[in-house]
């Protein structure tokens, strides 16, 4: 049977299967749906599930009285193959009754003849309308915890500028998208962006974290699987590309991918189907493909650990995100905004940072990206117990220079800041060490107790909660 999946915007048309033994009718049936479904049909009940088992199908429209098995069988049995499927019985006015049992097998509803041309295409459209929300039922289930809010790309450097006007055209098209970045530059985020910006913002918004999946679940977690497929399937489970329906599938962690899998996904790419892991029907997806790294794809390629096809498959654009070291401007924006998400959370009235302390903020070479400097915003929040973060609500590796990280930094600050900056490191090691009794930290130091005393005042630096301990 040759299909033609696609609409005329490109977009998957609804499987409608009818299965009645009247060629008559299936005439009718055909000169109904033709123009909105792609259409099959089948003569009898072995035969319709013989199609079931090999084409993903939407909806049924099953006539109750076939030649050669009780309409309620076949109903049964399509239910058995695949419960998500809808059913419509086609009844004569004599097997209402009948019609009635079968809803209560999970039919979706029934239609007695001769019908409506409108009936039908309402009942079809209801059904896929229950389907659509079903799915999204479904996906917002696995990702209820997400919060909404906060969820916008904070920075106005010139890079995060042409950032978003890529973002916003790309959000216009179906095309495949590979975001690049360090780890915790907002790939995540410019990834929702474009989901969000695009015409399909409705539909689901699905992440797959490869990096996090144990390697013998990836398959079926991505794919789905069938009742029985392996040990411990007990239920029939959609994977995440068929959450995705309509929607964004986001591919994060893309290195981790496994070899063979790279393989499935290539052709989910190419064919744009899938198979359920013990499976045997191929089931169309419709779904923007996002993909996110923080490696060298190309090195990895190089070394034989990524598919050179698949690369190319997923770089058709690629949007990089520039670390947070090259847009430090922005580091103001971002605590301000990062205070406000905590002051919410934490039910705190934080009303920002004292000058000093956005002074080493602003000189930290940031390893770990926006991620790191949210986290430190975070705990500060949660831990200040002044109207300001200061220093003292550092930890205490963040003022000191970072050796992994090289030509960013500390390194950059004139001698007699970074020398003023690790004096600072010394002495808040030191009195974190002996429990901020200055007269110890001092003694330790080698300072008079009164030097050490206006070196803190300068510094900005009092203890939480201060006075206690100090000795
Ligand atoms: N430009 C930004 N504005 C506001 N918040 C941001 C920005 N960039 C990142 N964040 C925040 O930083 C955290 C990390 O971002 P995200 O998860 O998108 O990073 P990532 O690049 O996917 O990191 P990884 O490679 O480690 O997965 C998130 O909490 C996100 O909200
Ligand atoms: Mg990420």
């Amino acid at each position: 049977m040759a299909l033609n999946p696609l609409d005329a915007d490109g977009r998957i048309r609804p499987v409608v299967l009818v299965v009645d033994d009247d060629p008559g009718l299936r005439e009718s049936f055909r000169l109904i749906l033709e123009d909105d479904y792609e259409v099959l049909y089948a003569p009898d009940g072995s035969q319709a599930l013989e199609t079931l088992r090999f084409h993903q199908v939407d909806v049924v429209l099953l006539d109750i009285r076939l030649p050669d098995m009780d309409g309620i069988e076949v109903l049964e049995r399509i239910k058995a193959l695949d419960e998500h499927v809808d059913v419509i019985l086609v009844t004569a006015v004599q097997t209402i009754r009948t019609a009635v049992t079968a809803m209560k097998l999970g039919a979706f509803d029934y239609v007695t003849k001769p019908f409506e041309e409108e009936e039908i295409l309402s009942l079809v459209r209801r059904a896929l309308e229950r389907r659509a929300l079903d799915r999204e039922v479904v996906y917002l289930r696995s990702e209820l915890a997400r919060q909404h809010d906060f969820e916008e790309l904070v920075g106005r450097h010139p890079e995060m500028q042409r950032l978003y006007q890529l973002i916003e055209s790309v959000a216009r098209t179906p095309v495949t998208v590979l975001i690049t970045g360090e780890s915790g530059t907002g790939k995540e985020l410019v990834a929702r962006a474009i989901h969000r910006q695009g015409p399909w913002r409705d539909s689901p918004f699905v992440p797959v974290n490869l990096a996090a999946i144990s390697e013998t679940l990836m398959e079926s977690e991505l794919f789905g699987h069938e009742r029985g497929a392996f040990t411990g399937a007990l239920q029939k489970k959609l994977g995440k590309f068929e959450l995705a329906q309509g929607g964004t599938f986001f591919l994060d962690e893309i290195a981790a991918l496994r070899l063979d899998l790279q393989a499935k996904i290539l052709r989910v790419l190419q064919e744009r189907e899938i198979e359920r892991v013990g499976g045997t029907r191929r089931i169309k997806i419709d779904a923007r493909i996002i993909s996110a790294t923080n490696a060298e794809l190309k090195k990895a390629v190089q070394d034989g650990t990524l598919r050179e096809d698949l690369y190319y498959r997923l770089n058709v654009v690629q949007i990089p995100v520039p670390p947070l070291r090259q847009r430090r401007q922005d580091i103001a924006l971002l605590v301000d905004h990062f205070i406000r998400k905590y002051n919410r959370r934490f039910h705190k009235h934080v009303t920002g940072v004292s000058p000093t302390a956005l002074k080493v903020l602003q000189s930290y070479p940031w390893p770990g990206n926006v991620r790191e400097l949210e986290n430190i915003v975070e705990r500060s929040v949660a831990l200040t117990d002044g109207p300001r973060i200061d220093l003292k609500d550092f930890p205490l590796d963040l003022m000191l220079p970072d050796l992994r990280v090289r030509g960013g930094g500390t390194d950059r600050l004139p001698l007699k800041e970074a020398r003023e900056q690790f004096e600072r490191q010394v002495v808040l090691r030191v009195l974190e060490r002996v429990r901020w009794n200055q007269t110890e930290a001092a003694r330790l130091l080698g300072l008079h107790r009164n030097t050490l005393k206006v070196k803190l005042a300068a510094w900005g630096i009092r203890r939480a909660g201060s006075g206690r301990g100090s000795g």
